[in-house]
């Protein structure tokens, strides 16, 4: 790419900077606010550690004189990105999604690119369709003829041709769908070399650090999660944001976006669509939908847990079973929570409860298939074991939540009011978790316990020992 001059054009109004003089601000929309703004020199291409990508003065400077880069955001126009970027589209950086094929990628960034709340021009780039079929997704989406009018596409994924049109529409978004359709006609190589896919995205990266932009970069995921390709991109990207699902407890089509590295944000939060007729549609209360309708009392197995994702709460439910061991050595299955977890709360049951599981073979599962990481799912686990194993069923209408540790103690955790409140909100009357550390009164039958032993009377009442080891 051209080697960056020792001015730019920055508009008084907005702050967005432009390699050219323009006589309308791309980003805000004013009139003659364009003026010619000094920069240091920056180094040549390939010398990311002198300059390059964005920090255009290679002299250290004192840290309370640089520029802060926080405010310069973007709404992306859907909320639920937002969140999951950590409150927008930061500009100058560079966000790699990655996911499985169909999973929404394009339909996502589509939208994205519609709604995003600038007033500059989006460069939307498909190696892997046609304009006509993007044309067909965007109606499909509804996009307005506003919003079709300012997304430039370019059907290719030579990175050369992309260049030549990004010179062209100075745009300040660009997508590229995906970084395995990229390639370099003049190094002469085919698309989805290594080597090949980092080099044209470096190019890209250090366009969008230089210009004002933001950069999506859409990669690939196989079935088995492996990333081999876009993994190589996630060091040079400032977000990695990971598509995934496909379920909810209620059979709907839900998808979760998760951040697993985010240089502008926290990686707890997620953001919870579902695909429908008119492409993917925010989840607004999500706090429902890992819970299974159920009438009467519960199957023994079944615990509701309360557990928090990033600044949301969830209620989800655990389900577990027991049966013995089929080989000389009992195993877990489970792929929602950390097996090493489960068979961690299953030790300190054993150990504190005198209730055998050693010789029984574990599954577990999270309704709606959520993959559940917070220690505050823990007790709520351990009841749903305990229940298994012993028969007896939890009582309806009851949530938990709580850290158990080996020496079965029911430990604090994060925002336990919040929790209660949540449940107490979706008709969860009754609540066992640790013991609040605020006299904060909590709403509805708050039970608050020390260790395992007090949880399990609180759910089950004094558990009677012919329970203890039955069913088998
Ligand atoms: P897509 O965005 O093409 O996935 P990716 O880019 O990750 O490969 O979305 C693919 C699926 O979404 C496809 O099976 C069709 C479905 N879909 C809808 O159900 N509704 C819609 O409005 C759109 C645009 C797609
Ligand atoms: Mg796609």
């Amino acid at each position: 790419m051209k080697k960056q001059k020792a001015f730019v054009y920055r508009c008084s109004a907005c702050g967005h900077e432009e390699q050219k003089w323009l006589g309308r601000c791309p980003e805000c929309g004013e009139w003659n606010t364009l003026a010619e703004t000094a920069v240091s020199p920056v180094v040549k291409r390939g010398m990311p550690s002198q300059g390059r990508r964005g920090e255009p003065n290679p002299e250290s400077i004192p840290l309370a004189a640089v520029d802060p880069q926080e405010g310069k955001r973007v709404p992306s126009g859907i909320d639920e990105l937002d969140r999951v970027l950590g409150g927008g589209i930061m500009k100058r950086s560079c966000i790699l999604v990655g996911g499985e094929p169909g999973i929404g990628k394009s339909t996502l960034l589509l939208q994205a690119a519609a709604l995003a709340g600038t007033k500059g021009r989006v460069l939307y780039v498909s190696g892997e369709e046609s304009a006509g079929q993007i044309r067909m997704r965007g109606d499909r989406l509804g996009l307005d003829a506003g919003a079709q009018q300012r997304i430039e596409v370019l059907c290719s994924g030579c990175i050369e041709d992309i260049e030549r049109s990004i010179e062209k529409t100075r745009p300040l978004v660009i997508i590229i769908d995906s970084v395995q359709t990229l390639y370099s006609a003049e190094a002469g190589l085919s698309p989805g070399a290594l080597n090949q896919m980092r080099f044209c995205a470096w190019e890209l990266i250090s366009w969008v650090k230089e210009h004002d932009a933001a950069l999506f970069l859409v990669a690939h995921v196989t079935k088995d999660g492996l990333i081999a390709g876009p993994k190589a991109l996630e060091h040079m990207v400032d977000t990695v944001l990971y598509f995934e699902g496909n379920f909810s407890a209620a059979g709907g089509d839900c998808r979760f976006l998760r951040a697993v590295k985010n240089r502008f944000g926290s990686v707890d939060e997620i953001g919870i669509f579902t695909m429908g007729e008119k492409g993917l549609a925010p989840v607004e209360d999500p706090s429902l939908l890992f819970l299974v309708r159920r009438e009467g009392e519960l199957p023994p197995g079944v615990a509701t847990a309360a557990v928090l994702e990033g600044s949301r709460t969830l209620l989800v439910e655990i389900q577990a079973l027991t049966s013995p061991a089929k080989g000389s050595m009992s195993r877990v299955f489970s792929d929602r929570i950390d097996s090493a977890r489960v068979s961690r709360v299953a030790a300190a049951i054993e150990k504190h409860l005198a209730l055998r599981l050693s010789d029984q073979d574990l599954y577990i599962n999270a309704a709606g298939g959520i993959k559940i990481s917070e220690v505050g799912a823990e007790l709520a686990l351990a009841a749903a074991i305990y229940s298994a194993r012993t028969g007896l069923s939890l009582p309806a209408k009851t949530c938990i939540a709580g850290d158990l540790s080996l020496t079965g103690e029911v430990r604090p955790i994060r925002r336990l009011p919040v929790r209660v409140r949540t449940a107490a909100n979706l008709g969860y009357d009754s609540f066992v978790g640790p013991l609040p550390d605020s006299a904060e009164a909590l709403p509805g039958r708050f039970t608050g316990v020390k260790n395992i032993g007090e949880a399990i009377k609180a759910l089950f009442g004094p558990a009677p020992p012919a329970a203890r080891h039955s069913p088998s």
